[in-house]
């Protein structure tokens, strides 16, 4: 055996032992052999804190210490590390920041918490020398932060676009694949135990938001700004865009996606058409993936599991060997914790969501009548708004009103904006066109 198996374990307290704390639990005792190896010394789960003991207990089968009191895992001189796997951004936070002020290292899967509080976090983490470790937070067990912070480090980060949440994948691919409306895959997704109970800040798009704000920060240095972020979620997609989209060519995804242009960066959540030939488009199910172009390497595609016991566990137990390994290296030869120096950090303006530009998918209901499409094409005209594709499926026999779709080329938002207000004003044009972003990811 080598010298370095016995050194001295790193001692590691798990706060929350659930779907992703048991996993961790387990991959770390199955593969203890593998990650010693690795890490140089053992990794150690010596305490565990669960509000629900029995579960701890079932899990754990006795062999490690358990409490209902995460606040004394913290505060245990012998622990080195720190694993947060409670969530949300009340307790988890006084935890996190009580771990760091103890001078522990913390590991966390809380994307909520990075996304909002990880500034102050990684200030507090430098002040006492620790790290903190966020690979689970974003994507499941693909290791994107990772790549982000070491891989791609030659690279100007041009953009990113992610799906990373795999309940909205799942909803929007139920969608298109059995011509289920939203509602109807939902309650399906929850009952497989994909979505939460309270599925809110899946589908409302806030939790892939957390985790775009945290690509972006790695991608292009700048400070985390979850507030900056437009987000829109998919409870608004109804099944027959989901239709059209794809008889054009294209699959309705929600994208995170984070560009750079000379103005400023777009930070942006939201149902997206995807042209089918994209491998990203063809990313279903419960399924996660990111594309990061960098201007040296060209695109590059990410695809995992982005959530799960198992998968998730992948990405904590790899924080913890990061931990391990650098553990005695002075702070400032470590890893930067995103990805960019702190006082490197720049204010690069984000561009409000008027200012983006995108392609466009238009839906108008129109009165089927001569001149409509004349009118329409005028006033995207008259704002330079070029049209890319335009149908209008034959009305039924009877039918007084048609839908017309239309994909446009790449415009500034504001303009598509205005030349819907003009659209809708239209006689021959009945209710609210229905607008969804465009991206080719060219
Ligand atoms: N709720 C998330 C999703 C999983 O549906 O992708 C964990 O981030």
């Amino acid at each position: 055996m080598n010298m370095n198996m016995n050194m001295k374990p790193v001692r590691v307290g798990l706060l929350g032992i659930g779907t992703v704390g048991g996993g961790t639990y387990q991959v770390l005792a199955r593969n203890h052999g593998e990650i010693t190896r690795r890490a140089g010394r053992p990794i150690e789960i010596v305490m565990v804190a669960d509000k629900d003991l029995a579960r701890a207990r079932e899990v754990t089968g006795g062999r490690t210490q358990i409490t209902d009191d995460a606040f004394a895992v913290v505060n245990d001189p012998d622990i080195d590390v720190i694993v947060e796997l409670i969530g949300g951004c009340t307790v988890a936070r006084e935890l996190v920041l009580k771990a760091l002020n103890n001078g522990k290292h913390v590991v966390t899967a809380n994307k909520a918490l990075i996304a909002t509080h990880g500034n102050a976090i990684f200030a507090a983490a430098s002040k006492r020398g620790v790290m903190v470790g966020f690979e689970a937070a974003v994507a499941g067990g693909i290791p994107i932060i990772k790549v982000m912070r070491e891989a791609l480090t030659a690279n100007r980060i041009q953009w990113l676009a992610g799906i990373i949440n795999g309940t909205c994948n799942f909803i929007l691919t139920e969608m298109r694949n059995h011509g289920r409306d939203f509602k109807a895959a939902l309650a399906d997704a929850q009952q497989r135990g994909y979505a939460e109970a309270d599925p809110t800040f899946d589908i409302e798009g806030v939790d892939a938001a957390h985790k775009l704000t945290i690509l972006a920060a790695l991608a292009f240095g700048i400070p985390l700004q979850f507030d900056k972020v437009h987000v829109e979620g998919i409870t608004q997609v109804a099944r027959e865009d989901v239709a059209y989209a794809g008889a054009l060519g294209y699959r309705v995804k929600l994208l995170g996606l984070a560009r750079r242009r000379p103005e400023g960066i777009e930070m942006r959540v939201h149902p997206t058409l995807i042209p089918e030939t994209r491998l990203i488009a063809n990313v279903d199910g419960v399924m996660n993936a990111v594309v990061v172009r960098g201007d040296a390497v060209g695109p590059l595609l990410f695809y995992g599991a982005g959530a799960g016991a198992q998968p998730t566990a992948s990405a904590v137990v790899a924080d913890l060997v990061d931990v391990a390994r650098s553990m005695s290296a002075r702070p400032e030869h470590r890893v930067p914790h995103l990805a960019f120096q702190p006082d490197a950090v720049a204010d690069v303006p984000i561009l409000p969501v008027d200012k983006i530009e995108s392609a466009y998918y238009l839906r108008i209901t129109a009165l089927d009548r001569p001149g409509v499409l004349a009118d329409i094409s005028r006033i995207l005209a008259d704002r330079d708004i070029s049209i890319e594709a335009i149908r209008q499926p034959e009305p039924a026999e009877g039918q007084q009103q048609v839908p017309v779709i239309i994909l446009t080329q790449r415009v500034m938002e504001q303009s598509i904006n205005e030349a819907i207000k003009h659209l809708e004003s239209l006689q021959s044009v009945q209710g609210p066109i229905v607008r969804l972003r465009v991206e080719t990811l060219a």
